[in-house]
């Protein structure tokens, strides 16, 4: 069996806004697990890759499609972590984090099991009552991830999740992100513009 025919995802897409072509026969596929990095300078078009992904902008010409079927919010589960972490004020980490649960109806033994895992996986424990306000970007964010890997989500979309972040913290970010889509394997698509960050490996690692 050929590569493509053991894609997840298959894109092949042309986009145009008006006279500006952002993709003109952009075709690549993604394996199911991998972990795919999309590379490339200020406005060449990351962001509206990402909104193709998500099946809610359309492409001009082509089609996106996950286990063969046209990319659809509602038939796939799709996660994301943007640049901006996306946590409601008024819920705590533990809250927050189970909201993409919430939302799949996920049986409440799992949640809680999940929930665990979790929050060990990506540093946070301890931190479960904790509100936004009392946690740092890079709590924020591995709060972000959590939510993303704890559902069973066709495609983790994350587009500059750490762009806010300092370079320490940055680079520390990268490592765990890592380590925890080896822990939880899932195909994910992560959008930088940051030639280092799109080439990092931690020391001593295989992959
Ligand atoms: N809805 C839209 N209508 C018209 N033009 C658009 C639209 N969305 C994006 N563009 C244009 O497409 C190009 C790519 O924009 P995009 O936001 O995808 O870039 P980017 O790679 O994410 O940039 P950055 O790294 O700065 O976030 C830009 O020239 C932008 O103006
Ligand atoms: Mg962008």
């Amino acid at each position: 069996m050929s590569a493509v025919a053991n894609a997840k995802i298959k894109v092949d897409i042309t986009q145009r806004f008006d006279a500006l072509t952002v993709f003109q026969n952009l075709k690549y596929t993604v394996a199911e697990n991998e972990f795919l990095c999309i590379l490339g300078r200020s406005g060449c078009g990351k962001t509206t890759l990402a909104n193709l992904m998500t099946g809610l902008l359309k492409p001009t010409e082509g089609a996106i499609s996950i286990d063969d079927v046209p990319v659809d919010p509602k038939r796939h589960e799709l996660a994301f972590v943007f640049q901006e972490p996306s946590l409601w004020p008024w819920r705590n980490v533990r809250d927050n984090i189970r909201i993409g649960m919430e939302i799949k109806k996920v049986p409440p033994d799992v949640v809680e099991q999940r929930m665990a895992e979790m929050t060990e996986l990506v540093g946070l424990k301890g931190f479960e009552n904790y509100y936004p306000y009392q946690i740092s970007g890079g709590m924020k964010q591995r709060v972000a991830i959590a939510r993303a890997f704890s559902v069973d989500a066709d495609l983790i979309l994350m587009d500059e999740p750490f762009a806010a972040l300092d370079a320490q913290t940055r680079q520390k970010m990268q490592a765990e992100v890592l380590r925890i889509w080896e822990q939880r394997k899932h195909t994910v698509m992560f959008i930088t513009h940051s030639l280092e960050e799109s080439i990092y490996r931690p020391s001593g690692s295989s992959y």
